[in-house]
C-alpha cells in the first residue's frame, strides 16, 4: 500500500480576485509538492475550495448593494478558474458555502458542544440599534487607542498592526450606519484553548516539530509561552453556518471555526465523486497531513484547528505546516484594495501561455524563510538569463541537432569517455537532491537544482562541441547527442512538478508515448536507459521565448497607474465634517487681508513671520507656507484670514489669526484667495 498524504492548501477568501502572492505563498508550492508525491505513486488527495463566509465578504455585498451569495458566487468562479489555468492540481476545489459543509462543520460543531468541550459565556459586544444588530469586528471602526489611527477596524489597527477587542477602541462607531454603537449583552461558545495547552506544549514543542520551519516552530511557541486563552468560535451575524445548538439563534460559527473543517468537507465531496472512503485521509494515524497556508493563518492551523481536532477526538494532526512569509511587489505591501497587485487573471492576457514563466519566478524567488519581493526585472531576468538561456537553448540544441543529423532517429552510442560517465554519475544523482529539497518544503532550492541540471546539459553540450565534430568524429557526436538525449529526458520528467506545462510540451517533443516506461522518476535515479537508441523524437518548438524590455515597462507603468490613482482618491475629497449649527458659523470671524510683509522664521524650514492688514488692524501671523512660498513671493498677496482664533505663540512669536490654505492633489498648499479680478477691500467679513 502507497503512503497516503493529505494536502491542503488554504482556502481562499471570496472577496476578490487572486492574485501573485497568494500564488507563490501556498498554491504552487502545495502543487509541486501534490504533483512530486503522485509521481512517486503516493496517495495523494490535494485538497482546496472557496472560503466564503466571514465579515469582509458582508460588508463587500452591503457596498455593492448585492447579496453575499452574489460576491461568492463571482469570486468563486474567477478563483477555480484563475487555479485550473496556473495548473493547479487540486483533487478537489469545494466551497464552504457547499451543502456538504455546512452539514459537517455543523455536526462537528454539534460533537463538541455534545461532549462539553466549548464554555458558554455572556459578554458585552457592542450593538448598532439602529441596523439592529451586533457589530463584528470588522464592522467596527474607531480610534486606535495604541496609535491613534482614526480608522482602525474592531479586531484590528491596520495603521500600527496591533489586535485589539472592538470594546478597546476610542469612539466606536458602526460601519454600517455609522451610529455610535451600545454595549448589549449577548451569549457566545468559547473553544478553551488553555484546557489544550499541556497538549499542545507536548505536541509541538516537546515533539518531533522542531523540524517545522523556524517561523512556524517560532509563531506558535511564541502564542503558547503567552499562554493561551477560550476563542470564541461563534458570532452574532446572519451569514455563515447556523450554530446548530439551544440558543444559536441569529448567530453563525465564527469563520476560523468553519473554514478549516473545509478540508474535511472538500475531502468528502472527492471521495463521494470518486467511489472513496474519505475517513483514512483524515483519522488513519499513518497519514500523513500537511497543511500548506501563509504566515497570517499560522495560529488557526498549529494551534486552534488542531485543538478542535484533538478535542473531537478522532482526527489525525498535521505532520507539517510549512507556511511562507509575505511577497511585496516592487518594493511595497502587495494590497487588493489599492490595486497594488498583479492579478492572476490578468497576467494570463497579457503573458499567454506563460503560466511556468511565473510559477518559476515565484518558486526561485518564493519567501520561504523571509519576506521577498516580487520586481518585474527579476520575472524577465528569471525567464530571459535562465528558463531562454539555459533550459530552452539546451533542449532546442538537442532536438534541432538530433534532427538535423539524424532525421530525429536517437543514434545509439559508442564507447564513454570519463567526461560521458561524470555526467552520467551526475545525471542520477538529480532526482534524489530535488526530492530531499522538496521533502523538506525548500522548493526555491529545488527549483535551482532543477536549473543546474539543464546547466549540466548546456555546459556538457558547449564542452564537446558535436557541431564542430559532426565532421572529422561522426560516431563520437553519436555518443554525445545519445548523452544529451538523456538529459533531456531527465529533465522533462523532472521537471514536472515545477514547469508542468513545459513538461507536457518537452516530452511531445521526445515522442514519450513511443517510449518504454524507463522515462520516469525512478528511472532517471537508477541510470536506466530513458531515451532509447533507434527511437524517433519530433520536430523542435520553442519551450520559452525572450521577454522584451517593452513588455516589463508596461507592466511597470501599469502600476505606476495604480499608485497615482490611489495618491488622487486619497487626496480627492475627505468625509464631510459632523454637522455645526448657523451659530457655530457665526462665531468665526474671516476677513478679507493683505500681506504686507513676510520673513522667513530664523531655524525653521516651514514657517513664514507674515504682517497682514486685516482691515481692522496690521497683525502678525506666522504662517506654515514657507516649504511652498518664498518671502518676496507672497508679499502683496491677498488673502482670507480667520481673524478671531486665540493667539497663541510659534516659537516665541506670537500669532494673531490664521490665513486659510488649501492643498492640491500633488500635496502643495494653495492660497484660498478673495478673487482679485473684483474690487475687495481688506477687512470685508466672509460669510
Ligand atoms: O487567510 C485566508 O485567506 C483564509 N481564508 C484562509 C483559510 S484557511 C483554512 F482554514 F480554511
Ligand atoms: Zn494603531
Amino acid at each position: 500500500m502507497s503512503q497516503r498524504i493529505t494536502i491542503t492548501a488554504a482556502l481562499p477568501y471570496t472577496n476578490g480576485p487572486i492574485h501573485i502572492g497568494h500564488l507563490a505563498g501556498v498554491y504552487v508550492p502545495s502543487d509541486i509538492y501534490a504533483r512530486y508525491n503522485r509521481i512517486l505513486g503516493k496517495d495523494v488527495a490535494f485538497i482546496c475550495g472557496s472560503d466564503e463566509h466571514g465579515v469582509p465578504i458582508t460588508i463587500k455585498a452591503k457596498k455593492e448593494g448585492v447579496s453575499p451569495q452574489d460576491i461568492v458566487d463571482k469570486y468563486h468562479a474567477i478563483i477555480k478558474k484563475s487555479f485550473e489555468d496556473f495548473g493547479i492540481t487540486f483533487d478537489n476545489y469545494s466551497r464552504t458555502t457547499a451543502k456538504i459543509h455546512h452539514e459537517t462543520a455543523s455536526n462537528f460543531f454539534k460533537t463538541l458542544y455534545d461532549k462539553g468541550e466549548f464554555i458558554e459565556e455572556i459578554t458585552e459586544q457592542l450593538y448598532d440599534a439602529e441596523a439592529k444588530q451586533f457589530l463584528a469586528d470588522r464592522f467596527v471602526v474607531g480610534t486606535c487607542p495604541k496609535c491613534g489611527n482614526e480608522e482602525s477596524y474592531g479586531d484590528q489597527c491596520e495603521n500600527c498592526g496591533t489586535s485589539h477587542n472592538a470594546t478597546d477602541l476610542i469612539n466606536p462607531k458602526s460601519a454600517i450606519t455609522g451610529a455610535t454603537p451600545s454595549l448589549k449583552k449577548t451569549k457566545h461558545w468559547f473553544l478553551p484553548l488553555d484546557k489544550h495547552e499541556d497538549f499542545l506544549k507536548e505536541w509541538i514543542l516537546v515533539g518531533h516539530k522542531k523540524d517545522w520551519k523556524p517561523n512556524v516552530y517560532g509563531q506558535v511557541k511564541s502564542w503558547i509561552d503567552d499562554g493561551l486563552r477560550p476563542r470564541a468560535v461563534t458570532r452574532d451575524l446572519d451569514w455563515g453556518i447556523p450554530v446548530p445548538v439551544e440558543g444559536g439563534e441569529g448567530k453563525v460559527l465564527y469563520v476560523w471555526f468553519d473554514a478549516p473543517i473545509g478540508y474535511i468537507s472538500s475531502t468528502k465531496e472527492w471521495a463521494e465523486r470518486e467511489g472513496k472512503d474519505w475517513e483514512p485521509y483524515w483519522k488513519d494515524k499513518d497519514t500523513k497531513l500537511v497543511h500548506f497556508i501563509g504566515k497570517d493563518n499560522i495560529v488557526f492551523h498549529c494551534i486552534i484547528f488542531p485543538a478542535m481536532l484533538k478535542a473531537e477526538g478522532s482526527f489525525i494532526l498535521p505532520d507539517n505546516v510549512p507556511a511562507n512569509e509575505f511577497l511585496n511587489l516592487e518594493g511595497n505591501k502587495l494590497s487588493t484594495s489599492k490595486n497594488w497587485a498583479v492579478w492572476l487573471h490578468e497576467y494570463l492576457v497579457e503573458f499567454k501561455d506563460k503560466q511556468d514563466v511565473l510559477r518559476y519566478a515565484l518558486t526561485a524567488n518564493a519567501p520561504e524563510s523571509k519576506d521577498n519581493d516580487f520586481t518585474w526585472k527579476d520575472f524577465q531576468a528569471r525567464n530571459n538569463n535562465e528558463l531562454v538561456a539555459i533550459f530552452g537553448n539546451f533542449i532546442n540544441r538537442v532536438v534541432v541537432l538530433t534532427n538535423k543529423y539524424y532525421e530525429g532517429i536517437v543514434p545509439i552510442p559508442n564507447d564513454y569517455t570519463n567526461d560521458d560517465n561524470e555526467v552520467f554519475k551526475a545525471l542520477k544523482a538529480y532526482p534524489d537532491v530535488i526530492a530531499s529539497s522538496i521533502e523538506r518544503y525548500r522548493f526555491r532550492e529545488a527549483s535551482q537544482e532543477l536549473m543546474n541540471l539543464a546547466r549540466l546539459g548546456n555546459k556538457y553540450l558547449a564542452d564537446q562541441e558535436p557541431w564542430k565534430q559532426i565532421k572529422e568524429d561522426p560516431e563520437r557526436v553519436k555518443t554525445i547527442m545519445y548523452l544529451a538525449l538523456q538529459i533531456a529526458g531527465a529533465l522533462a520528467v523532472l521537471c514536472e512538478p515545477f514547469l508542468p506545462f513545459t513538461s507536457i510540451k518537452l516530452k511531445a517533443m521526445l515522442n514519450h508515448d513511443a517510449l518504454d516506461s524507463n522515462l520516469t522518476w525512478i528511472g532517471v535515479g537508477e541510470g536506466r536507459e530513458l531515451i532509447q537508441a533507434n527511437h524517433k523524437i519530433a520536430k523542435a518548438e520553442l519551450l520559452f521565448t525572450k521577454i522584451e524590455d517593452a513588455e516589463i515597462q508596461a507592466q511597470l507603468d501599469k502600476l505606476q497607474a495604480s499608485k497615482a490613482a490611489n495618491e488622487a482618491e486619497a487626496k480627492l475629497v475627505d468625509p464631510q465634517k459632523e454637522e455645526i449649527t448657523w451659530s457655530d458659523f457665526s462665531k468665526l470671524d474671516i476677513r478679507v487681508g493683505t500681506i504686507l510683509e513676510a520673513e522667513k522664521m530664523p531655524k525653521t524650514k516651514k514657517l513664514l513671520v507674515l504682517k497682514v492688514d486685516t482691515g481692522i488692524d496690521v497683525r502678525t501671523i506666522v504662517s506654515g507656507i514657507a516649504e511652498t512660498f518664498t518671502a518676496e513671493e507672497v508679499v502683496g498677496k491677498k488673502v482670507t484670514v480667520l481673524v478671531n482664533l486665540a493667539p497663541r505663540a510659534l516659537r516665541g512669536v506670537e500669532s494673531q489669526g490664521m490665513i486659510l490654505m488649501t492643498e492640491n492633489e500633488k500635496g502643495d498648499l494653495v492660497f484660498v484667495n478673495p478673487d482679485d479680478t473684483k474690487q475687495v477691500s481688506n477687512g470685508l467679513k466672509i460669510s
